[in-house]
């Protein structure tokens, strides 16, 4: 991902999430060196992830596929392509937040060998008040 990438990158994340990260947010995760990777079929964007790799450890901080691409395995793909990568820089644990409703990425983190370690409360904004996150890690 470039910054040149970040009209396309937020118009996705506008319509995947209710609560959408800043175009503010996603230019510092580039700036600060991050590992942000776009998935591109064509020429469109049509998703993206965002990983943090420091001390052995690797934070999935974003993994996005644009809704009317949904459900054809290109989640998964980028997913592994990310451990892929947390692995190339010898990180031994990937780590991650997922809301407690979100059952599609559960799912997906589930299949993808990830385990529930932990559960944040409280933790994203919802409609009505907040919404727990669980905490998942995947020994690499
Ligand atoms: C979560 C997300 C990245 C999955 O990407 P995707 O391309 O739709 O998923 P895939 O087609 O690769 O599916 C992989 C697995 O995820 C699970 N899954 C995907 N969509 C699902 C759904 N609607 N319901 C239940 N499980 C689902 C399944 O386990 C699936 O494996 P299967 O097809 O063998 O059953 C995508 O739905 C997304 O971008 N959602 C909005 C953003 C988001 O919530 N990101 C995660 C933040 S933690």
């Amino acid at each position: 991902m470039r910054e040149a990438d970040l009209g396309e990158v937020m118009a996705i994340e506008a319509q995947a999430y209710e609560f959408p990260w800043t175009p503010g947010i996603m230019r510092d995760c580039l700036r600060a060196g991050y590992c942000c990777w776009v998935c591109v079929l064509g020429e469109r964007i049509v998703g993206y992830a965002i990983m943090s790799l420091a001390a052995g450890e690797a934070n999935i901080l974003n993994l996005c596929i644009h809704p009317e691409l949904q459900g054809r395995g290109l989640g998964r793909k980028l997913l592994n392509r990310m451990l892929m990568l947390a692995r190339r820089h010898d990180a031994d644990t990937a780590f991650l937040e997922v809301r407690v409703s979100n059952e599609a990425a559960f799912a997906l983190y589930d299949a993808a060998g990830f385990n529930e370690i932990g559960v944040r409360r409280n933790y994203y904004p919802a409609k009505e008040g907040k919404e727990d996150a669980l905490v998942l890690a995947k020994t690499l």
